[in-house]
């Protein structure tokens, strides 16, 4: 456990987080989702805990419990939900962590009744993009607030992660490479840590939970420049 006085410690600090999928409903019983099994978020939300910050978990639908002792967590499906509910509290926290795999698209209109699949035509679902919740927070960021933001990607990484650090506003983004070996629902992970002072962390394979701590010593790493 850490104390006020330890090294790492986030006591007196508020930290939101994102986590799981979300889910953009085509009608009453479909949705358009993704493999996001949350536990990243989690347990970045648990290292917080840990560390005594008071910490606002934004879940998705996921699999895994939603309820944890000292984190308040609010529940949400779509992505406007965890817009909304993002913007509702980063204000008043010192470090925002946004772990979610958000959906990039979502049908343009949700229809009412279940779509049948009776009739010659198949329907075409017109999608339109979703809002962007970690840029939207990176344009209204104060110099105090820390902003990280994951990327996922398959290639063209290192370009790929910087484009994000910079078009975001991000103070650091985390690269999950799926290259690596990594799969949807592991328990282990293997990132790398770009900052906006220009750095570059690589990290070894471990367990999420050990990736946790490893962003969190990160960010206070830099936390003098942060003013946390
Ligand atoms: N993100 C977000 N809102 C969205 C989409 C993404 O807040 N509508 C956040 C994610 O939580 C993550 C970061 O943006 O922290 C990068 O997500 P990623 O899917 O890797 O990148 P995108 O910007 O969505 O671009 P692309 O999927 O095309 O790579
Ligand atoms: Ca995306």
């Amino acid at each position: 456990s850490y104390f006020k006085t330890e090294a790492g410690s986030l006591a007196g600090k508020k930290v939101l987080v994102t986590a799981g999928p979300t889910h953009e409903a085509i009608d009453p019983v479909r949705f358009i989702g993704n493999h996001s099994s949350g536990k990243m978020g989690i347990a970045l939300a648990k290292e917080c805990r840990n560390r005594g910050a008071e910490v606002i978990l934004v879940l998705g639908p996921v699999a895994l419990p939603a309820e944890y002792a000292g984190i308040t967590v609010v529940k949400v499906t779509s992505s406007d939900e965890m817009y909304q509910a993002c913007h509702d509290h980063f204000e008043k926290v010192d470090i925002a962590l946004m772990a979610a795999a958000v959906a990039d698209y979502k049908p343009e209109t949700v229809s009412e009744q279940k779509i049948k699949k009776a009739g010659e035509t198949t329907p075409e679902l017109k999608l339109v993009k979703t809002k962007d919740i970690l840029k939207s927070l990176g344009a209204i960021k104060s110099e105090s607030q820390v902003l990280l933001g994951f990327a996922l990607e398959t290639n063209n990484e290192k370009v790929n992660a910087l484009e994000k650090l910079k078009t975001k506003n991000a103070d650091f983004i985390v690269l999950n490479s799926l290259n690596d070996g990594v799969t949807f629902g592991s328990d282990v992970n293997k990132v790398t840590i770009f900052t906006k002072w220009g750095t570059e962390i690589p990290f070894d394979s471990k367990s999420k939970t050990a990736v946790a701590s490893d962003i969190i010593n990160t960010i206070i790493d830099h936390s003098k420049t942060l003013s946390i």
